[in-house]
């Protein structure tokens, strides 16, 4: 299993450590990791791997998990993909490294081979070249995101889909208008609970490259929404 860090990552990796060994980090307590995602972790991470598969997931498919916390969803994944075909990036070093080193064994796929890679800038430049996603995901991931950053992720993931992969995305929506609400509290360059017209979301995409088509309810337990995002068939995603 391969576990990299981009610089500003590994400045924050640092700084938590920094925090613990002078004793100013506050104790977490057992499996801080789950409540950390939102909870709910037998409901959740069941849910999206089932419409995953739902939606043609296979074994031998590639899978990126934008925003995959502490592998909630991913423990699922990585247990029925190929070695090495489930991709995770998450912006905070302590929830993944959580779920490398107490869920992965937990659920006994230690030796799966998931790559893993922290960053909060949507990176892939650690993807070898070549490497193509059937599928991706962001789970509860823009519920969480201001416009520019959702547009950095769709820029980002839309050229490293393969030619019929398509990214699913959840977000809450808004009837008429879109409101950002407050900052997220401890996870920094969040908000707590935006809310997004689906015109807002197709707009972002198409500035991009990309086309959206709204899925809606799946059975999210806090009724976020379903979109199905794909590269536009007439843009030129070659790097
Ligand atoms: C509610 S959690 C959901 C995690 C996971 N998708 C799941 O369903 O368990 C949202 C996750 O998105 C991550 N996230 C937020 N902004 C991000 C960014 N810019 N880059 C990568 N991950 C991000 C958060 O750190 C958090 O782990």
């Amino acid at each position: 299993m391969i576990v990299t860090m981009s610089r500003r990552a590994r400045f924050g990796d640092l700084m938590r450590r920094v925090k613990a060994r002078l004793g100013l980090a506050r104790p977490r307590g057992r499996d801080w990791h789950r409540r950390g995602v939102g909870g709910r972790w037998d409901v959740l991470g069941p849910l999206q791997f089932e419409f995953l598969k739902s939606q043609g997931l296979e074994p031998q498919h590639r899978l990126l998990d934008v925003g995959c916390g502490s592998l909630r969803g991913g423990v699922h994944a990585i247990g029925y993909l190929e070695p090495g075909h489930y991709f995770g990036i998450e912006k905070e070093s302590s929830l993944l490294e959580a779920g490398r080193s107490v869920e992965l064994p937990r659920y006994g796929i230690a030796d799966r081979e998931p790559r893993l890679h922290v960053t909060g800038t949507f990176d892939l430049s650690w993807v070898d070249t070549g490497v193509e996603f059937d599928f991706a995901i962001a789970q509860s991931v823009f519920t969480h995101l201001r416009p520019d950053l959702i547009r950095q992720c769709l820029r980002s993931v839309l050229p490293r889909l393969a030619r019929e992969g398509v990214f699913y995305a959840t977000f809450f929506e808004a009837e008429e208008e879109d409101v950002l609400g407050p900052d997220h509290g401890w996870r920094e360059d969040e908000l707590q609970h935006p809310v997004y017209t689906l015109r807002t979301l197709q707009g972002l995409a198409k500035e991009v490259g990309g086309t959206v088509e709204y899925i809606g309810a799946w059975g999210h337990p806090r009724d976020q929404r379903m979109l199905a995002i794909r590269r536009a068939p007439e843009v030129d995603h070659s790097p």
